[in-house]
């Protein structure tokens, strides 16, 4: 049986990460509900675990919904359509220092009358984010599950206006489904939002990357009005495609501090892609079983993160759903209403003290990302 838990030997500096984008955060702020979310000290678990500082950056409420996911969705969309339509010069740079350059209601007026139709692969939140987005620009959107998706996953799209479309196949089939339905969509009108690249020269997947960056701007702030300082020795992510954990990866590496930050990865035993591909030393896909954590149940790493998390990533856990089931509850106690791939983080770190690991003690502020609100699941045996 193999071990729950992979610890890297690799350790070098990821090359070639992109700059920091300020224009993100800036866009971020325009759109409506905009908020920082908040990062939540949990000292009564950090006490209980023998560690400093337990830190919960809580996405459970997001720009109005109920995941992280909208922040790479909306700036994936924003970039791509203004691309699309011609508003910023095809091959020039972004508008870079000029956030307000294109206002959502001038995007909305040229995707109108392009008639664009947003399309996205999804096993819950992304789709969502997307149907908000083509909600926001008045155009249409056609979102793709997989047909072992949850009936309340694919109510929220639809309650979002955007057509539903089950995929009689996994995550990986379902994307590249999506893929071709956006490429035959009459006229170049179909616009593919995925969240995960196929190949490495994918630039939606990497402004989707990008739009995450607002999490970690904010949870610079919060951690230096909490603890006082900017130490974070250790941050914990739960990975599906691995897009989220390059967007962590990317961050606490090119951000300056005392001592360099673990990154930790968390997956559910039943779609541990990553962590097989880092224990194969290459890239691996996996067929992939029944999780509670619908969000992370991929089989096949983004193309252009493996190559981030190969070096960037020091240990990657897998946790089995009764492990998550139990964080969630745990969670709870402390008022924070987490959805399955929310806690997964907790359950994962939970399981490395265990083993007796990665220097965590009580010098350590752990970053927790806790990327879901509430949602109903079901446990199987
Ligand atoms: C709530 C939640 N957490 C974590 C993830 C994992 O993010 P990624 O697929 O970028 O690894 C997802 C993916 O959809 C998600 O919906």
């Amino acid at each position: 049986m193999s071990s729950r838990i992979f610890i890297n030997q690799l350790d070098r500096p990821s090359e070639g990460l992109p700059e920091r984008n300020t224009e993100v955060r800036a866009f971020h702020e325009s759109l409506p509900n905009y908020k920082p979310t908040p990062l939540v000290s949990l000292p009564k678990i950090a006490k209980d675990l023998g560690i400093g500082y337990l830190l919960l950056k809580d996405e459970t409420e997001r720009l109005g919904l109920t995941a992280f996911k909208i922040l790479g969705a909306s700036w994936a969309t924003y970039r791509a359509l203004t691309k699309r339509l011609g508003l910023i010069e095809k091959d020039g740079p972004p508008n870079l220092g000029n956030p307000s350059a294109i206002p959502l209601r001038t995007l909305a007026e040229a995707a109108q009358a392009a008639e664009i139709t947003l399309y996205a692969a999804t096993d819950g939140n992304h789709g969502r984010a997307v149907a908000r987005m083509a909600n926001y620009l008045g155009i249409k959107a056609r979102i793709f599950v997989p047909s072992w998706l949850d009936e309340e996953a694919k109510f929220k799209i639809r309650n979002e206006g955007a057509g539903v479309q089950a995929y009689d196949g996994d995550y990986d089939q379902t994307v590249l489904a999506t893929k071709a339905a956006a490429e035959q969509h009459a006229e170049g009108k179909g616009v593919l939002i995925s969240d995960t690249a196929l190949t490495v020269d994918d630039e939606t997947a990497s402004s989707i990357v990008e739009g995450y960056q607002t999490m970690f701007d904010e949870i610079e702030e919060q951690v230096l009005e909490i603890t006082g300082n900017n130490t974070v020795t250790h941050v914990v992510t739960p990975v599906g495609v691995g897009s989220l954990a390059q967007a962590v990866v990317t961050h606490f590496e090119r951000t300056p501090r005392p001592t360099k930050s673990m990154i930790i990865t968390v997956e559910p035993k039943a779609a541990a892609c990553l962590k097989t591909s880092l224990e194969a030393g290459e890239m691996t896909s996996i067929e992939t079983g029944y999780t509670i954590c619908s969000g992370m149940c991929c089989g096949t790493l983004s193309a252009i993160g493996w190559p981030i998390l190969n070096g960037g990533v020091k240990a990657a856990v897998a946790v089995e759903d009764s492990d998550v089931d139990t964080a969630i509850k745990n969670l709870q106690t402390c008022g924070i209403n987490a959805g399955p791939c929310g806690a997964a983080s907790l359950a994962g770190l939970e399981y490395i003290l265990s083993t007796g690991g990665l220097d965590l003690g009580p010098n350590s502020t752990v970053v927790l990302l806790c990327t879901e609100g509430k949602r109903g699941y079901q446990m199987r045996d």
